[in-house]
């Protein structure tokens, strides 16, 4: 039985109360501000959105679950640290699982505690931005952002791939919402927000590489391209790379999730091999319907 309603608030619990709740056997979920949470869930979500104390340089990275969450933590970090890791054997993604490095708002930071000590959560350490992640939709984030100017990286994912890859319930969902809120933000406002693509990184990775870091601020100079530093960046962060080194393949998250189930198969279009056709096209016609008219398709 896995309900995680520990940690809640009386005050949440009477929010909860007035919002869309979905139960079975295994879940209890609340629907807060069109996102499917598990109830300590939500509770961390409004924690952030109560205390969080952004600075001005800080990053976001954002995804739905299942997105490739861990290779945009691991790509960010490689990014942001990289001048200062000439060792190749001394790099912080060769001792630490992207998710120890990169932690996540409502799921690591404020799951047991309103105010957290920000100094136990090791994200980029060495880094003069702090690196933090989350799922929560982007109107969620903002609010814990409250007029800071951080930059928020959202990976967005094809949501058959990503229905896949989870193969559970669905919390975070729905996933066309998700994606949207980071769509329409970074139309709006293109500098605090970039949208990437899981199959762009796959399909031309050295040129979105340079992108992120454009966007993050950290443009690789001419002698860094000539050296080969944004193929070398795109090694370390490989499937293969990331998912045969020891700290990845043992040991689990802070919320004892095995740190090798972030790594599966790492493909494009793999649901072809798990969904018949009748399934392929009514999830398309419920997404082509809810993206109608926004200029996103996933
Ligand atoms: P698959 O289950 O399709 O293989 P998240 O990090 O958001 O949990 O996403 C996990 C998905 O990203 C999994 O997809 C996983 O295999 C894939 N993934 C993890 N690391 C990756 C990497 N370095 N490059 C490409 N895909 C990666």
């Amino acid at each position: 039985m896995n309900v995680r309603d520990d940690n809640v608030s009386e005050e949440t619990k009477k929010l909860i109360s007035s919002l869309p709740t979905y139960k079975d056997s295994l879940v209890k979920l609340c629907k807060y501000q069109g996102c499917w949470y598990y109830y300590n869930t939500l509770q961390a979500v409004i924690n952030f959105q109560n205390n969080f104390q952004p600075q001005d340089t800080d990053i976001i990275l954002a995804s739905f679950p299942k997105s490739g969450t861990t290779w945009l933590k691991a790509l960010s970090v490689a990014l942001l640290e990289r001048s200062k890791h000439d060792d190749p054997l001394n790099h912080p993604l060769l001792s630490g699982n992207p998710h120890g490095i990169v932690p996540f708002f409502e799921i690591d930071m404020y799951l047991k505690s309103p105010t957290p000590d920000l100094t136990k959560f090791s994200s980029s350490s060495s880094s003069s931005s702090r690196l933090f992640s989350t799922h929560m939709p982007l109107h969620t984030v903002k609010q814990g952002l409250k007029d800071s100017p951080c930059k928020v990286v959202y990976l967005c994912r094809n949501a058959k791939d990503a229905l896949i890859s989870r193969c559970g319930v669905g919390f975070y969902g729905p996933i066309w919402d998700h994606a949207l809120s980071y769509w329409r933000g970074s139309l709006e406002n293109p500098e605090s927000v970039l949208f990437m693509r899981y199959e762009e990184l796959k399909r031309v990775p050295c040129p979105q590489l340079k992108r992120l870091a454009e966007f993050l601020g950290c443009p690789f100079t001419k002698e860094e391209e000539e050296s080969g530093l944004v193929e070398k960046i795109i090694e370390l962060c490989s499937f293969d790379n990331l998912s045969g080194l020891e700290v990845n393949r043992t040991g689990k998250t802070l919320t004892n999730v095995d740190h090798d189930s972030f790594f599966r198969k790492g493909e494009v279009g793999g649901w072809k091999n798990y969904l018949t056709p009748e399934m392929e096209n009514k999830i398309d016609m419920i997404i082509d319907e809810e993206l109608k008219g926004s200029g996103l398709t996933f």
